[in-house]
């Protein structure tokens, strides 16, 4: 499949390093944390995290011992999981995480069997895309054990996903490492069929769930999927190429992170590394120059362009400004075309988790995963109306864009990102609202909106009130730019953010806010995490990533980058008290395989069934002891979840359920 005339390359997307990449290399506090955990893991082979030899603070001391004690006072009654890292998943006792789906699983009746080496774009559109990350539920007749389940399909690994393309060589230190040969075109159109989003029908019979592969409603979305431009930057000239002279007609939707289901039952779904699909330079003197810098574009980490026109700069500078948009699906019609809300800004989106305000209108928290970029919510216009789907189906083309700005004293003011409001006029190259949305992050930097430490999941708390904001890690804030909401330099394991807005009120224009959580591991002082001291060796992670509120109101957090390099222990699912005196603790019910990311997750309404994704298993393994080397297609550092010979690695979604039914985690 390889094209020997054109070098190969690293195969990794530099992930969310953009306008705050600090070009000095200086070692940072995660860095040297990282360095004595490999060191440990090297010796030790299994970890004991606590024992480490570093500055132990005081509340460390009294956390392991204190920790039994203390697990009568937390929302949570499951027996925590053991950190660990090794070729599979584990559950906590009591439960069962069986498959669901894995990459390359049929999803239609017709659907062709994988078969890794002969894949083509048409068996992948026919099948379970790769990368599964947001995970939704839509109910059937507001059931719990039959509805629509929504995923979408982030990005490709082409290391992992296809054989015969990878070289190993020497890096500058003389360490093994991959390069892949750059794509030929067919090899571009799978990658490009295995992008995008499943929605298919998912059946509970006997206590298990199954697809049901004839459903009528079930649907691949991939990265040339007709959808249409909606909202005020619709027909702008600023959107039109030289495939669709309307400014409207789109064909795509790429590495859709996270996502939400809205209360009128769609799937809405972020676009967010956009940047690393386009290639070639933009013409001379183009007025999108700042705008793609921004951004990031282009990092040409894929070979796309090299195939299609439209993801080469020098040949349509324009369709770059047609992705970073929230996408919303309607799930009922599996001919419906998919519609860019631009009215929701544009910028590397996250999730889009919403929540009906008091007044009706529906409030969606939209995180933008850079580092030192922002944290935004939308107020609809209109209000949802319970009684009549069809009226909510436009909500999200009229509504109010807010940045959010965290205050030393504990207020949260959300600033609109309006056209004509500050300093959002033609001075500042603004001509309308259409401009403000394709460059929502300027219109946020004129603002003066705070520049966190990498938002991802936002999600509202309807049990409590509140509001909980991921912040997975930003390594390159220095100490002169640390604030009150960014406490830390150098901030290698993230921290998660609580918002009350005023007097309850989602759509209101400012709240509170307080720091729930400084991640990493409590037992090195310098780390400065803090988690409750009931908190075990288990308990503590790093990098936040994705969240779930269940229906008691409890917070589930998964993670993406715990590696034994990092904190000694893979990413999971870790459940953390938010009320009562367990305020803080946090217990691990889920961890996934080597080199994988833990993406999802979601409980069912029931709280009988939580969905979770792993999202690249068998993703690298140089650090991983047993393993020591980088991890490819014919050298896999697991081959999860079917552990053939004949079978790569293939990211899945997995169902967790009580042995013998019931509530999780109660
Ligand atoms: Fe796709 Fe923000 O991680
Ligand atoms: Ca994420
Ligand atoms: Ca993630």
């Amino acid at each position: 499949m390889n094209d020997q005339s054109q070098p190969f390359r690293t195969s990794q997307l530099e992930e969310n390093d953009g306008p705050g990449h600090n070009p000095t290399d200086n070692a940072t506090m995660g860095e040297l944390i990282a360095a004595r955990f490999s060191r440990r893991g090297f010796l030790k082979g299994s970890l004991a995290v606590s024992a480490i030899a570093a500055t132990v603070s005081p509340m460390a001391l009294m956390m392991a011992d204190d920790a039994r004690a203390g697990e009568s006072k937390s929302a949570f009654t499951f027996e925590e999981v053991e950190v660990g890292i090794d070729e599979t998943h584990h559950v906590a006792a009591g439960y069962d995480a069986d498959v669901l789906l894995r990459w390359g699983d049929g999803i239609f009746a017709d659907s062709p069997e994988f078969d890794p080496l002969n894949q083509t774009p048409e068996s992948q559109a026919k099948q379970f895309g790769y990368n599964n990350d947001y995970v939704g539920y839509i109910p059937i007749d507001g059931s719990s054990e039959h509805g629509l389940l929504v995923v979408n399909h982030e990005y490709t690994n082409e290391h992992l996903m296809f054989p015969g393309i990878v070289k190993v060589v020497k890096d500058d230190k003389g360490d093994a490492k991959i390069e892949i040969a750059p794509a030929d075109q067919k090899r571009v159109d799978i990658e490009m069929a295995a992008h995008g989003g499943t929605i298919v029908e998912i059946k509970k019979t006997d206590g298990k769930w199954q697809v049901v592969k004839d459903g009528k409603l079930n649907r691949r979305i991939t990265a040339n999927t007709e959808m249409q431009l909606s909202g005020p930057v619709a027909g702008h000239d600023r959107v039109k190429t030289n495939a669709d002279s309307s400014g409207k007609k789109v064909f795509g939707m790429i590495n859709n992170c996270s996502g939400g289901v809205t209360p009128w039952g769609t799937y809405v779904s972020g676009e967010e590394n956009i940047h690393g699909y386009f290639t070639g330079k933009l013409p001379e003197g183009s007025k999108e120059a700042a705008n793609y810098k921004r951004m990031g574009i282009p990092e040409g980490v894929y070979d796309w362009g090299n195939f299609h026109d439209r993801f080469d700069l020098s040949k349509d500078p324009n369709e770059a400004n047609r992705f970073g948009w929230v996408v919303e699906i309607d799930v009922n019609d599996p001919n419906s075309i998919p519609k860019k809300r631009t009215a929701m800004g544009r910028f590397k989106h996250e999730g889009a988790d919403s929540i009906v305000a008091k007044d009706g209108r529906v409030v969606f928290y939209l995180g933008d995963d850079e580092r030192f970029d922002y944290v935004y919510k939308f107020v609809t216009t209109g209000k949802f109306n319970p009684d009549d789907r069809a009226a909510n189906m436009d909500l999200l083309d009229d509504g109010t864009l807010y940045v959010a700005k965290f205050d030393v004293d504990g207020t949260i003011n959300w600033l609109p990102v309006v056209f004509g409001q500050g300093p959002l006029t033609e001075a500042n190259g603004f001509a309308s609202q259409a401009d403000v949305l394709i460059e929502t992050r300027r219109a946020g930097d004129l603002l003066g909106a705070t520049k966190m430490d990498r938002p991802e999941d936002i999600g509202p708390n309807g049990v409590n009130g509140k509001v909980y904001v991921m912040l997975t890690n930003n390594t390159k804030r220095k100490d002169d730019q640390v604030d009150a909401v960014n406490p830390r330099a150098k901030n290698a394991f993230g921290h998660i953010v609580e918002i009350a807005e005023e007097d309850g009120n989602f759509a209101a224009a400012k709240g509170k806010w307080e720091i729930l959580l400084k991640c990493g591991d409590p037992s090195v002082a310098d780390v400065g995490a803090s988690f409750s001291t009931d908190t075990t060796k288990n308990g503590w992670f790093g990098m936040p990533d994705n969240c779930a509120v269940d229906a008691e109101g409890r917070l589930w957090v998964s993670t993406d980058g715990n590696s034994p390099k990092e904190t000694g222990r893979t990413d999971g699912i870790w459940a953390v008290d938010t009320d009562g005196p367990a305020r803080g603790t946090s217990k691990l019910f889920f961890r996934v395989p080597v080199g994988a990311e833990m993406c999802g997750p979601l409980m069912l309404p029931d709280m009988a069934t939580f969905m979770v994704a792993v999202q690249h298993p068998g993703d690298g393994g140089e650090d991983w002891k047993p393993f020591g080397r980088p991890s490819y297609y014919e050298d896999l550092s697991t081959r999860w979840p079917d552990f053939k010979d004949n079978m790569p690695v293939r990211p899945s979604v997995l169902a967790i359920t009580k042995k013998g039914g019931g509530k999780i985690g109660v």
